[in-house]
């Protein structure tokens, strides 16, 4: 069940974050409400993935303490260049997905503007799916960009993966290998997800929209919800705080996308293709009515996947590709 938090819930929330006791009483007065109301709205954090402990005589508590965004620990992150290109950063409570919320705002902000959420009540994966983005554990993070001409945008997914994946190795993940086109895997788990939403002309100026949805801290209640095999930065030896995360990931977003604007593709085909977890492994790439089995053997100069198969090798520019495991 998705809920709409507001202002209350916010600071009911805020107030909880440092996983202290807070008694009843302290809660309505400082939210402005009654005991009674408190413990209605105490009910209502459940569904965002907030466990409440709460002990008579001593009060209300999260189970685990938060990490809540923070602008100044954001922008901390991010080097000199990167805080002239990061021209606006909304750092929202919720919202319904950080993507939307920044197509929705696209004619007003200037190429640049990043949106950070601690929740989003309906967020877009890839193909439609939902991404599970429950409160205050994981990383939900888009970048409006505006680039010359929609034409020149081949291999972006790539790229964005590339930044990405470089930014979590900042921090300190091991491991981490890309799956085709832009997927985040840790031991052949999904960590990181990235969806890119263009919109404008082949010619004229094009607006894209970069989502990146990292799992920090999956709760398991809602891990259960995903329905393929997934991973979280606990897991990879990485630092883990999230404002820090954040920063690290624009920045090298910032960098990777100029980078592109400049020379294209080239620069990071290599990048690339040492993380390919799909190399020489048995893959199956499903279409919308048929599939393709064959073996990977990497991405060529722009960006294509490259799939060998019984009668010679195939270039794909969609697909969604996943290892064939062998009976055993
Ligand atoms: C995928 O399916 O692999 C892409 C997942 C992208 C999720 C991120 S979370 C931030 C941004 N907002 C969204 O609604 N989706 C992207």
């Amino acid at each position: 069940m998705n809920v709409e938090p507001d202002d209350i819930i916010e600071r009911l929330v805020r107030l909880l974050a440092d996983g202290r006791f807070h008694s009843g009483e302290e809660l309505g007065l400082l939210t402005g409400i009654s005991r009674a109301a408190v413990w209605k709205r105490l009910q209502q954090l459940e569904p965002l993935g907030l466990s409440v402990h709460s002990v008579r005589g001593r009060g209300h508590r999260l189970e685990k303490p938060l990490d809540l965004l923070d602008r100044e620990r954001v922008l901390a992150g991010l080097d000199a260049r990167a805080s002239d290109r990061c021209t606006g950063l909304d750092l929202k409570f919720a919202v319904d997905s950080t993507s939307a919320y920044l197509g929705r705002r696209a004619s007003e902000y200037t190429s640049g503007h990043v949106c950070l959420t601690e929740y989003q009540t309906a967020g877009r994966g890839r193909r439609g799916r939902p991404w599970v983005s429950p409160f205050g554990s994981n990383l939900y993070l888009s970048l409006l960009w505006r680039f010359q001409g929609a034409g020149q945008l081949g291999g972006l997914s790539l790229v964005v993966a590339v930044a990405v994946i470089e930014a979590l190795e900042r921090i300190g993940a091991a491991r981490l290998l890309l799956k085709w086109p832009n997927d985040v895997l840790y031991e052949g788990r999904k960590l990181a997800g990235i969806l890119i939403e263009v919109a404008g002309e082949a010619t004229g100026e094009c607006q894209v929209i970069v989502g990146v949805g990292v799992n920090m801290g999956m709760p398991s209640l809602e891990g259960d919800q995903i329905d393929q095999p997934w991973a979280d930065l606990t897991e990879t030896g990485a630092r883990l705080d999230r404002n820090h995360t954040a920063g690290a990931i624009i920045a090298s977003l910032v960098r990777g996308l100029e980078r592109f604007e400049r020379y294209g593709l080239a620069p990071f085909l290599n990048a690339w293709r040492v993380r390919d977890a799909l190399y020489g492994q048995p893959v199956t790439v499903q279409f919308a009515d048929s599939e393709l089995v064959g073996i990977g053997r990497g991405i060529d100069e722009v960006g294509q996947f490259l799939v060998e198969h019984g009668e010679g090798t195939e270039r794909l520019s969609y697909g969604e590709v996943s290892i064939r495991r062998y009976a055993s």
